[in-house]
């Protein structure tokens, strides 16, 4: 048996362009992400100052735009100055948000000229755990001032002589959070990072501003939070963050595939306080959304599940299964629905710590599934998101009822003439006939139908066997005069490529 469901596409019904920074991802000082990822001096592949060019190739192929640093919850307690000036002056410090020893021999600059490498731009966080204004504007001048004050000056003889001018900051990180070191109430934190802003401004009036948000939707104080330290914060700050992880603990994929519904309405719900504290401010300013920690995380709660004071011990290492990947795929189609808001967001995170791309210490590399969802979205989802009338049979799930199978969103890029449907068929046991009105468009022409499928959604990669789930371009997507069909396996990712012949 299929199941049938229909997109009705047009290319004058558009939500918004897509900011390209909705592919950002996160690198944190957290178990092997920077010691043994993308650093790891002595490795066959590091380069001479110790970065590994086999994560650095993955990563590239990602197109990651811009990647968040240094942490989470590892910045709540970091001092940046232990992380700069020569490697053999820097102290080792115990770092207590993960309970390990950390070497600081990986620090801003190191990160800086990391990323650039990797084509990425730096979302630099603040402390404002265990510290605050003064730091963080020292930081600003450190990073972002030509020359000529003492912090810059500073950069300078340690040998960076152009000014690393960081454009996005994260004033702290889940400051609501009893985990967080130096965690506050939303009034400590909403004057905390006024006063913070405002200072870093001064020092680089070019800066973006993300303020926090709650570190997650399920938190007691959500939504107060939020209102409370925008009223705060508002003509201060450009963004607001929200930080969301979902898993698959429960064995029920078929409502874990519908965790991307809570997704939307979180994302819904955050833009609507926005909107609500900008209505009451009088202001024609709009508050931007950050996502900037996203994923799924099937290992949460294994915290510090280690001897304490180790150098950069695995963890939170999640072997990620097909499931999985559709999970992901489903919660870009969902980001991608909101463009016009969710301008940044942040894979959680990039290399070995909840990551896509695995590495062996002194070893090679390896894929998980989820790389794959994010990688086709990178590449295939810039553009204009257009809004689809979409017809699909729905299911009920243990927590959410009336869960379409198909998850989908089309993008348009005109300046390549490509439109892309990306679309999951969440039914765990039928395929789904999509049928796809497209005459808006002209003439168009089918490049390619990828395909990610898996007879066993359990199946995950693993170093051992890194090509059990990878995606293949058999799709069976048809153009034919206006209209394109396809058939979507059960439980499929699908990513169907047009080019615009002509209009
Ligand atoms: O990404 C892992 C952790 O999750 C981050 O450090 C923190 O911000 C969140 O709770």
């Amino acid at each position: 048996m299929t199941i049938r469901s229909t997109m009705l596409i047009d290319k004058n019904f558009r939500v918004s362009e897509v900011d390209p920074r909705m592919y950002g991802s996160f690198i944190e000082h957290l178990g092997r992400a920077v010691y043994g990822g993308i650093y790891e001096p002595g490795h066959p592949t590091a380069d001479a100052n110790g970065f590994r060019q086999d994560a650095l190739e993955a990563i590239r192929a990602l197109q990651v735009p811009i990647i968040r640093y240094p942490g989470g919850n590892f910045v709540s307690g970091y001092n940046w100055e232990d992380g700069v000036g020569p490697l053999s002056e820097r102290r080792r410090t115990l770092e207590l948000a993960w309970w390990t020893t950390e070497t600081n021999a990986v620090g801003t600059n190191e990160f800086a000229q990391w990323a650039k490498l990797a084509g990425s731009e730096v979302m630099m966080a603040v402390n404002l755990g265990t510290r605050g204004v003064d730091a963080a504007r020292n930081l600003v001048e450190y990073c972002n001032h030509p020359s000529g004050s003492y912090y810059s000056d500073l950069r300078i003889s340690h040998g960076y002589e152009e000014p690393h001018r960081f454009k996005t900051w994260c004033l702290g990180n889940e400051m609501d959070g009893p985990w967080q070191i130096g965690a506050k109430t939303a009034v400590e934190y909403g004057r905390l990072a006024n006063e913070t802003a405002k200072a870093m401004r001064w020092v680089d009036p070019t800066i973006e501003l993300v303020a926090c948000g709650s570190s997650s939707s399920g938190m007691a104080t959500f939504a107060n939070w939020e209102a409370t330290i925008l009223d705060l914060t508002y003509d201060q700050v450009d963004f607001l963050s929200l930080h969301t992880y979902y898993n698959n603990n429960a064995g029920d994929t078929a409502n874990f595939l519908a965790t991307s519904m809570n997704l939307d309405r979180f994302i819904h719900s955050v833009a609507s306080i926005c909107d609500y504290v900008q209505a009451k401010k009088r202001s024609n300013k709009k508050i931007m959304l950050s996502l900037d920690e996203w994923n799924v995380w099937n290992t949460i709660g294994t915290s510090r599940n280690h001897e304490r004071w180790q150098i950069a011990p695995p963890e939170f290492e999640d072997v990620y299964t097909h499931a999985d990947a559709l999970a992901v795929g489903c919660y870009l189609i969902t980001m991608l629905k909101h463009a016009d808001r969710v301008k940044m967001a942040c894979l959680a995170q990039l290399i070995n710590t909840i990551a896509p791309i695995m590495t062996e210490t002194g070893g090679g590399l390896w894929l998980q599934t989820t790389y794959y969802p994010f990688l086709h979205a990178s590449h295939y989802g810039r553009g204009t998101v257009l809004l689809a009338n979409v017809e699909s049979p729905r299911y009920d799930a243990k927590d959410f009822t009336d869960v379409p199978y198909l998850e989908s969103v089309a993008v348009f890029n005109e300046e390549h003439g490509e439109v892309t449907i990306f679309a999951v068929n969440r039914h765990l046991e039928e395929a789904m006939t999509l049928d796809m009105d497209v005459r808006s468009f002209g003439a168009l022409s089918l490049i390619e139908h990828i395909v990610l499928e898996s007879e066993d959604l359990m199946l995950a990669n693993t170093k051992e066997d890194p090509r059990r789930v990878v995606p293949h371009n058999h799709g069976s997507a048809q153009e034919d005069g206006g209209r394109v069909s396809a058939t979507l396996s059960k439980a499929s990712w699908n990513v169907i490529r047009l080019r615009v012949v002509k209009v």
